[in-house]
């Protein structure tokens, strides 16, 4: 696959919180125009925090950047207002799948329209190319997000996200809570997306398997830092990967005397 220009360069991301608690010490990864990213690693690793900081989000969480470079294309994302990195064509589903519970499906799918500042034909055209990805939020369309399903609620961020047409679509563990066959459902989308779009996408995912089952490559953070990055294909194969940097179960070789 010939991903030939980076759209998003990080390196050498330190981060703290309070100015106390270290986060990160030393995200580094490259995301290629085209490209599925997966962004994985163990509970506390620092995939939320990167995510946020790819967003400029971080100062609004008391966290800082205290060294290292993050460039979505031209810019120098420290120094971009969240509100113009989405302009630009970054856009975060942020974890928790987060849409207005007391607004409709269609209206929440609207306001990221809305917040773009697209005209009311472009809104029209876009809710319905997000309905042809999503045909459960079309059926669902007037229903109150509050009242749908946790799938459904996560179908709707993620459509909310492209009514505001991004170039780089960052989700945080878009499968958390969901059944199997409604992840595998979510991801077949996002990598329909990327397929017939170009649609590029970063994505943290707790759940390494069907992450690694979708994405190209995957990088995998370790307490911060940047332990391995690699073809998904070949992550997939390697049991190392499961057990010593996802902590995820793995059958513990007996102590040889
Ligand atoms: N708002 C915050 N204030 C202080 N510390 C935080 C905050 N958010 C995260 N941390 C700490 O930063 C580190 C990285 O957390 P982060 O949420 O980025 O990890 P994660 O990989 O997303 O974990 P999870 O898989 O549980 O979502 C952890 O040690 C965490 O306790
Ligand atoms: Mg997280």
């Amino acid at each position: 696959m010939a991903h030939d220009t980076a759209l998003l360069t990080v390196d050498g991301l330190k981060a703290t919180y309070n100015h106390a608690i270290t986060a990160l010490a030393g995200v580094s990864f490259t995301l290629a125009r085209g490209e599925i990213l997966a962004l994985l690693g163990a509970n506390g690793a620092g995939k939320t925090t990167t995510l946020k900081a790819v967003s400029n989000l971080l100062p609004a969480e008391r966290g800082q950047v205290g060294a290292g470079t993050i460039r979505f294309e031209g810019l120098d994302v420290t120094r971009t207002r969240p509100a113009d990195l989405v302009r630009a064509g970054l856009v975060q589903v942020l974890e928790g799948r987060h849409c207005f519970r007391s607004l409709t499906v269609e209206e929440n799918l609207i306001s990221g329209g809305l917040g773009r500042g697209s005209t009311r034909t472009e809104i029209a055209a876009d809710l319905e190319k997000v309905f042809a990805h999503f045909p459960r939020l079309k059926e669902k369309r007037r229903a109150l997000s509050g009242l749908t399903s946790g799938g459904e609620q996560q179908m709707t961020a993620i459509g909310r996200a492209l009514m505001s047409r991004p170039r780089l679509l960052v989700l945080d563990e878009p499968s958390m809570g969901l059944a199997p066959i409604v992840v595998q459902d979510i991801f077949r989308t996002l990598r329909h997306l990327n397929r017939e779009e170009g649609l590029s996408i970063l994505v943290a995912e707790q759940n390494s398997a069907v992450a690694l089952k979708y994405a190209h490559r995957a990088t995998i953070l370790e307490n911060g830092i940047t332990a391995l990055t690699g073809e998904a294909s070949a992550l997939r194969e390697r049991d190392d990967v499961r057990s010593f940097y996802l902590g995820q179960k793995a059958v513990v070789p007996a102590l040889a005397s």
